[in-house]
């Protein structure tokens, strides 16, 4: 857990790289394996450490999980444990996904509350209205969340915010209640229509995806199935700013471009040349790139997982530029380390107004989660010496051989363990 990256500033990453499964799909698919008895099988998977995190939480409920290379499969038996709160799901923010997939096929679902995050406050209050809505009744007991019910039924629920999360919970429950539920202001995440497309290939009846209102019809029962998971476009996205922030030109592959639009896109403003592909893209910058405002937002606005990346590239961009945060409320911890690096930032509630210097100036900075920390990383490539970024067990749930992919790229990196 003591490992650390030395990162040489200077270097102009060329070259090509792919990515793997997304982090944020692969472990609501997972999860969604609950929902059948039996074996499901997914492909494309990250190697990475929430996955065998997440291999923890499922063993725990009964089922066997097996990670060979890039493929996981779950099998799961017909009775389940209804209890997850244990240490595994304790130490791991995501594990809350296992509260539909749970409440739905054993009628009750207890699962601890994850410790608290770096990133802001994250109540769970939708996930539970939510699933009141359809039927269960929840508390607050013990540091757990607890669901019960005899039976869900479908309903009408109406989001207050697009949460990715809640949007989840409710849909791996409402695809096994009686009758027809109807989800407004859900979350368009592309890893929320890779959930429903898994969902649909295990016999679930979802419309809707990828737009704001689900519909979602009840079934008795669910098969396993086999999966492919989509490609990570917040990794993706790394590479991009990685390419425009050290004046190099990398092409990367394994995403639907569409699924990174509004980034690739603020990249054209900032002076890159994007080229788009089928299943990838390429992203080339010949000088200092212009200053960029930037707003996050629910998909498909600009993911908040890349404000880090946006900070980055505004602090040694050519002019003033604004990032405001409006997805979580103290994301900015971030801005600190920037500081430690020379950078010129200062923030302003949700806003971080950044004047762009020609060059970072190296120094020792510490990671406080998996974006932020891959963030300091592209920092620590433009400044002027050796950098050493801390805490780096971080990036290492989210970041797939982040170390030897940049190696590859020409980046001057190495790994220190203590
Ligand atoms: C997921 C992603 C995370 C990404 C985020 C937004 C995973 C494992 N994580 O997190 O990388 O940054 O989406 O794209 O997929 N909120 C409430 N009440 C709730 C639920 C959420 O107030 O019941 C608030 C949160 O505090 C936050 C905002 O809604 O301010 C968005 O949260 P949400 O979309 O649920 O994010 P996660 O699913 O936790």
């Amino acid at each position: 857990m003591k490992d650390r990256f030395l990162v040489s500033g200077g270097a102009r990453l060329n070259g090509a790289v792919k990515v793997s499964g997304a982090k944020n799909s692969v472990l609501k698919l997972m999860a969604a394996a609950l929902l059948a008895e039996g074996t499901t099988t997914l492909t494309n998977c990250p190697e990475i450490l929430d996955v065998p995190l997440m291999q923890r939480v499922l063993e725990g409920l009964g089922c066997t999980v097996e990670i060979d290379g890039s493929t996981v499969r779950i099998t799961t038996p017909a009775d389940l444990k209804s209890d997850a709160d244990f240490e595994a799901v304790r130490q791991f923010r995501a594990s809350v996904c296992v509260l539909g997939p749970l409440t739905s096929r054993c009628g009750r679902a207890v699962v601890a509350l994850p410790g608290g995050d770096a990133i802001g406050s994250r109540p769970l209050d939708m996930h539970q209205s939510g699933l009141e809505r359809l039927g269960a009744r929840t508390r607050i007991h013990h540091g757990a969340v607890v669901a019960e019910a005899e039976e869900l039924r479908g309903a009408k629920i109406a989001l207050d915010f697009p949460s990715v999360g809640a949007t989840e919970n409710i849909l791996t429950a409402a695809v096994l209640a009686k009758g027809r539920t109807v989800l407004d202001n859900a979350a368009r995440e592309p890893e929320i229509t890779d959930l429903c497309d898994m969902l649909n290939s295990m016999g679930a009846q979802i419309e809707g995806a990828g737009t704001s209102t689900l519909t979602i019809d009840g079934v008795d029962e669910l098969h396993p199935t086999e999966h492919e998971v989509i490609g990570d476009r917040i990794v993706a996205g790394t590479w991009a700013y990685a390419a425009a922030m050290t004046q190099g030109d990398i092409t990367v592959s394994g995403i639907a471009p569409r699924n990174l639009h509004l980034p690739l896109e603020k990249l054209k403003v900032a002076g890159a040349t994007v080229e788009t592909y089928e299943s990838g893209f390429r992203v080339r910058m010949g000088r200092r790139p212009d200053a960029v405002d930037y707003q996050t937002l629910p998909f498909p606005g600009f993911p908040t997982d890349l404000q880090p990346m946006a900070i980055g590239i505004a602090s040694i961009a050519d002019g003033m530029s604004v990032i405001t945060e409006n997805v979580f409320e103290s994301r900015f911890r971030f801005v600190d380390e920037m500081l430690r690096l020379g950078a010129d930032a200062s923030v302003d509630g949700h806003h971080v107004v950044v004047r762009g210097i020609d060059q970072l100036s190296s120094t020792d900075v510490w990671s406080s989660d998996i974006r932020a920390g891959a963030g300091l990383v592209l920092a620590a490539l433009v400044a002027d010496d050796v950098t050493t970024v801390h805490d780096v067990h971080h990036i290492d749930r989210g970041y797939p051989h982040f170390v030897e992919n940049l190696q590859r790229l020409g980046a001057n990196i190495e790994r220190a363990t203590q």
